[in-house]
């Protein structure tokens, strides 16, 4: 498989920022282009053939997300990104005044803001600490959970530190205290397989766009047999309506309120295709020879300090926090940009995470399938050119 025909890669430019955002497959592109050219049409709204075929093609991604995960194409529901599935289920769910949400000390914003704003609805939100390589263990979230968690939402691979989570192990702990689990797969579904047969999870999310699909469109699972309010109503999403009340439709279509992006829903099945035309276990051996390449270059660089665990066996996510002596993060990375590299710097929409690395932030180097070998080298003589430019 000649993974390098499945992506455009930018001129001139070594892309290291897919924690950020994965570069789009073409395939991707091409069923969006398809769309907007062949049956540009809205969907569930009609009886010509136009919309008919754009409903079909919109149905069809339920199919591909229930036999990709392996759970009910009833569980999947359209929402823009991972951000809109925390929200939606922290809004979406009921609270009582005392419920206890656990969630970890390294997670992005998008899984910490929308629990913490449930304060206001007398939740508490108590934290699972990690330790200093960002790990977590069961054992710590044994003596945090209580009989009063309602819920333990964590990110199945750090935006940041791109560490191994014990998912299946936080999750049972978690369910057998009787709370509801949420997994933040964003940075996870792009590099690992899940199995929501096998996971014991009530709600997981992740982002189209950080899996070789377009921006604007993610996906929330959520259990059947969990009870979930919707965040929006409108059209779409009732049986009956009177002017004054309405009647919902059952589970996912209550959910997609309003003409939902068809085009990026289609292009984020076609992405899951390429995923799976690639192969999970390519993209791992793939990811596992990059990570080890890094972890080389960074070991020969002793002007650089390198944030979370630097074992290969550690780093499920091809991520790599870091710091350069001397050189602010951003303009580490705007040297980084000269010499031909994409690198994201800043606090990673993890302040609380960047506060304990001890840091205003970092550069972080993300990368993919489509990266090689080769750029990694060039990075780590990029990196000794830092060294003596500063
Ligand atoms: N969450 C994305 C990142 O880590 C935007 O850069």
């Amino acid at each position: 498989m000649d993974v390098s025909e499945l992506f455009q890669q930018p001129a001139g430019m070594a892309y290291f920022d897919s924690a950020a955002t994965s570069l789009t497959c073409t395939p991707a592109l091409e069923k969006m282009q398809e769309y907007y050219r062949d049956y540009r049409a809205n969907i569930h709204r009609g009886a010509h053939r136009l919309t008919l075929k754009a409903s079909d093609e919109y149905e069809s991604v339920y199919g591909k997300l229930a036999h990709f995960f392996q759970a009910d194409a009833q569980e999947f529901t359209a929402v823009r990104n991972t951000t809109e599935a925390v929200n939606a289920v922290a809004l979406g769910l009921e609270w009582s005044k005392g419920d206890e949400v656990i969630v970890t000390d390294i997670e992005h914003h998008s899984n910490l803001l929308p629990w913490l704003r449930l304060k206001k609805q007398g939740v508490l939100v108590r934290i699972l600490e990690s330790d200093a390589e960002g790990r977590l263990s069961p054992e710590k979230l044994v003596s945090v959970i209580s009989k009063k968690t309602r819920l333990v939402s964590f990110t199945a691979c750090s935006n940041v530190l791109g560490g191994t989570i014990p998912i299946t192990d936080l999750a049972s702990t978690a369910k057998k205290a009787g709370a509801l689990v949420f997994v933040d797969a964003a940075q996870y579904v792009g590099h690992h397989p899940v199995s929501l047969k096998q996971w014991p999870v009530d709600f997981l999310a992740f982002s189209g766009h950080k899996s070789f699909g377009p921006t604007g469109i993610g996906v929330l699972f959520h259990r059947k047999n969990v009870d979930l309010s919707p965040w929006f109503v409108g059209g779409g999403t009732v049986r009956d309506v009177s002017l004054s009340d309405y009647n919902l439709l059952k589970h996912r279509e209550r959910f997609e309120a309003g003409t939902p992006p068809i085009a990026e829903w289609l292009g984020l099945g076609a992405a899951l295709d390429v995923i799976n035309q690639i192969g999970y276990s390519v993209i791992q051996s793939h990811d596992q020879k990059l990570i080890a390449a890094m972890l080389r270059v960074f070991q020969e660089s002793p002007h650089v300090t390198l944030f979370g665990s630097n074992q290969a066996e550690e780093k499920a996510g091809a991520i790599f926090p870091f710091s350069v002596k001397n050189v602010p993060h951003h303009q580490a990375a705007v040297m980084l940009d000269q010499l031909g590299f994409a690198c994201r710097s800043g606090h990673h929409c993890a302040i609380p995470l960047t506060k304990k690395l001890g840091v205003p932030g970092t550069v972080r180097a993300s990368l993919h399938v489509y990266n090689t070998e080769e750029q990694v080298t060039r990075f780590g003589e990029a990196l000794k050119t830092l060294a003596a430019l500063s």
